[in-house]
Parts: structure tokens; C-alpha cells; sequence
């Protein structure tokens, strides 16, 4: 009695349980009759409880004769094992919508197919369908961000290449502009040492020959007046002793520009003099190291050591109170080595960050433009060392020097 009381009352409690779910339900016979459709699926379908109670569900749904949802009913039936149709295989099988009147949402489903056995002979089969189009837009939500972040990133990646491009171009550019300007820099250098070669040229041959025809007829005047004027054979020694002092500074002038000593003499030669004669002059002790293969190196080359020598020794002289200095010339197959460097006070802080130093930047530019490098170590306290390595042309090591110059 109690059992049936009870049995009694949990009919219409299922009812309500139907009812409430949100979910929808159906339960079908083995002819595939509707037993049970819940509220739930009357309000999605449009097709109401009544309607499709005892109808054959493919006549309610006729879109799903032979599909993977029939298949899958005959399955619970006959053989009594559930079955899962998810979206991504089938799609959204049953014409389910959250407004049936307006059919343009078509409902995400998911479902699930089960057996239902009553007896050994009824079977039934529930079909429980539940609404995952929130689930679904959350993922096409997360999709298409994962789309945008992977376009951001692909941009982002195209960006830097085009930076690396864009870099890559300006460094082109700038060792490009770096070679011209160097290229600019040894012209330069060779037009003013033309220049000066042209100018020591014509001071000699003009010059010269008039300073020395003027001594000479001076002293033929002095001669012939003897000692009969003597006011004017003493302003005639004075014209005498300016002309010669004139002479001397022609000469100096001349050594200037053209290094006779270097063009003379050769490059081994030109170094020993003027550096014995600035040690001279500076009281320093002086450490020579040159080799003799130098003597007969291209002219350009022997021009720019020569060059860098005599600024760097100028410089030793000028600022570094030092007692010793050392030259080191050094010829290897396919470079040079050279060193001047002097045991002074070494360059001040300041120096080293003085941009106007055109007597380094000079010596600096010289060997750059012939493809070398230069460097300026130096040391508080320590002296100051100019570095140079210059390549040499294969077989420039033995090219004779330029033609000697004219005397003066
Ligand atoms: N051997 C050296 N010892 C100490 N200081 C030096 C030496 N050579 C150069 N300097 C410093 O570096 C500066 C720049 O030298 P440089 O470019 O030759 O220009 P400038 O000789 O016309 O001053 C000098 O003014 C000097 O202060
Ligand atoms: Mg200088």
C-alpha cells in the first residue's frame, strides 16, 4: 500500500521535473512514436506537446530521415547503447531555435541519445537535448580573439622585419657614406700634397734662383767697394746675412712641404733624421727600430707614414715633457706596422674628449683612407703610443720610391 501510495504521487512530481528542465526531452517507442516531449522542446521546436505526442518523431523532424540522429535512436533501440552527437560532427541537427516564430537562431545543440528498458521487451529511448549556444559563442568568442591576437602578432613580426630591413639599409648607408667620405678625405690629402709638391717646386726654381743671383751680385758690389765706404759695406753685409737667412727659410719652407728627406733619402732614412733631430732638439732618448725592407715602399704610403711621424713626434714635443721616444717600423709580407710612442705625460681627460683635434683626426684620416687602422692609446702618467697598421698591395713592399727631387 505504501509503496503504491508513494508510486501515486512521484507521476505528476516527474511532470513537473519535465517541465522545469532546461532541457529538452523525448522519449520515443521502438516505431519511433513520441511517448514524452517536455515543455521545453514545444517551446524551442514550435511544435507544441499535443501535436506531437503519438506521431512518429521523423514525421515531426522529416529533415533527419537517414541521418546519424535516426542512426543513433535505432542504436538505443535495437542494441541499447547510448550515443553523444556533438556539434562539431553534427551540426545542429534538430530545427530548434530560441524563438521558433522567428526561425534565424538556430539553437547550438548537444545531445544525447539514451536506452531506456522497461521490459524485456518494450524499449524505449530518451533523447535529451541541451542548449550550448552560450558555450558555443564563448568559444567563437575565444577564437576569434586567438584570430586577432595571431594577426597582431603576424603584424607586430612584419613590423620588426621591416625595422631590421629598414636598419639594415641605414647601416648599408652609413658604411657606404663612410667610404665616400674617406674616399673624399684621401683625395683631399693627395691634391694638398700635390699642391704643396707644385708650390715647394716653383718656390725653389723661382725663388731660389732669384735669392741667389741677388747674393750673388750683393757680394760681387761688396767685393768692388772694398773699404772705401764703410756705412755702406756694413748695410751691404746686412743684405748679405738677410739673404741668407732668406735661403734658409726657402729651404725650411720647402722641407715642409715636400719632404725632400723622404723623396731623397727613402722612408727609413727621412725617419731616422727627423726624429734624431727632434730628440736633439727635445733632449730625448731616443729608441729606433726600423726596418731597412721600408726604404723602398710605394711614395704614397712612405708620404703617409712619414706624415704621421712627423705629427706624432710634433705632438710629443708639444705637450708630453717626455725623456724617451720610440719609432718601430715593422714590413711583413702584406702590412706594415708602425709605432711612435712617447713616455710622457700622456693625454689629459679633456684632450681625449676635445672634439677639435684635427692633428689626430688628420693622422687617423690618412691611414683609414689607405685601408688601415689607427689607434691612440693612451695613459695618464703613462705616455702616449700612435698605432698604425696599413696593408700593403702584393708586391708594393719592393716598388722603387719616386723619382728623387730637385735640389734646392
Ligand atoms: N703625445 C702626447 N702627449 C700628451 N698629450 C697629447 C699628445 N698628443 C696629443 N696630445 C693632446 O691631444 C690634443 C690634440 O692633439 P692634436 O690633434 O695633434 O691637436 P693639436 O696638436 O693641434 O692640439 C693636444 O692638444 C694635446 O692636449
Ligand atoms: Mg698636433
Amino acid at each position: 500500500m505504501e509503496t503504491q501510495e508513494h508510486m501515486v504521487e512521484i507521476g505528476p512530481l516527474c511532470e513537473q521535473v519535465l517541465v522545469t528542465l532546461n532541457l529538452g526531452v523525448i522519449v520515443v517507442d521502438q516505431s519511433l512514436r513520441v511517448l514524452e516531449w517536455n515543455d521545453w522542446m514545444s517551446r524551442h521546436s514550435g511544435i507544441a506537446r499535443d501535436t506531437a505526442l503519438h506521431r512518429p518523431v521523423l514525421e515531426l523532424f522529416p529533415g533527419l530521415s537517414g541521418t546519424r540522429f535516426e542512426a543513433a535512436i535505432q542504436q538505443a533501440l535495437l542494441l541499447h547503447q547510448p550515443a553523444i552527437l556533438t556539434g562539431s560532427l553534427n551540426r545542429n541537427p534538430l530545427p530548434l531555435y530560441a524563438n521558433p516564430a522567428n526561425k534565424h537562431d538556430r539553437l547550438h545543440q548537444a545531445i544525447q541519445i539514451l536506452p531506456l528498458r522497461h521490459s524485456s521487451e518494450q524499449h524505449f529511448c530518451v533523447i535529451q537535448v541541451s542548449d550550448v549556444s552560450a558555450a558555443f559563442e564563448r568559444e567563437a568568442a575565444l577564437r576569434r580573439q586567438a584570430t586577432l591576437l595571431n594577426d597582431s602578432l603576424q603584424a607586430q613580426s612584419r613590423l620588426m622585419q621591416e625595422l631590421e630591413q629598414h636598419n639594415d639599409l641605414l647601416d648599408l648607408q652609413v658604411r657606404e657614406r663612410t667610404a665616400q667620405l674617406e674616399e673624399l678625405a684621401r683625395h683631399l690629402q693627395d691634391v694638398t700634397e700635390a699642391e704643396k709638391s707644385q708650390l715647394a717646386r716653383e718656390l725653389h726654381d723661382e725663388l731660389g734662383s732669384i735669392l741667389t743671383a741677388a747674393r750673388i751680385d750683393v757680394s760681387w758690389s761688396a767685393r768692388k767697394l772694398g773699404d772705401s765706404v764703410p756705412e755702406i759695406q756694413d748695410k751691404l753685409q746686412r743684405v748679405l746675412n738677410n739673404l741668407s737667412e732668406a735661403i734658409q727659410m726657402k729651404r725650411r719652407i720647402i722641407d715642409g712641404m715636400r719632404p725632400t728627406l723622404l723623396t731623397q733619402f727613402g722612408l727609413v732614412e727621412a725617419l731616422e733624421f727627423a726624429a734624431g733631430e727632434m730628440a736633439d732638439v727635445n733632449g730625448w732618448q731616443l729608441g729606433l727600430d726600423l726596418d731597412a725592407k721600408a726604404q723602398h715602399l710605394p711614395e704614397d704610403i712612405s708620404l703617409a707614414l712619414f706624415r704621421v711621424a712627423q705629427e706624432a713626434l710634433t705632438n710629443a714635443a708639444k705637450y708630453a715633457q717626455a725623456t724617451r721616444v720610440d719609432l718601430l717600423l715593422q714590413l711583413d709580407p702584406d702590412e706594415i706596422w708602425f709605432t711612435v710612442a712617447d713616455n710622457g705625460v700622456g693625454m689629459t681627460e679633456e684632450a681625449r674628449n676635445t672634439p677639435r683635434t684635427h692633428g689626430i683626426l688628420g693622422m687617423r684620416q690618412r691611414i683609414v683612407a689607405r685601408g688601415g687602422d689607427f689607434e691612440l692609446v693612451s695613459v695618464p702618467g703613462k705616455g702616449t703610443r700612435v698605432e698604425v697598421r696599413l696593408p700593403l698591395a702584393a708586391g708594393s713592399g719592393v716598388a722603387p720610391t719616386a723619382t728623387p727631387a730637385p735640389e734646392h
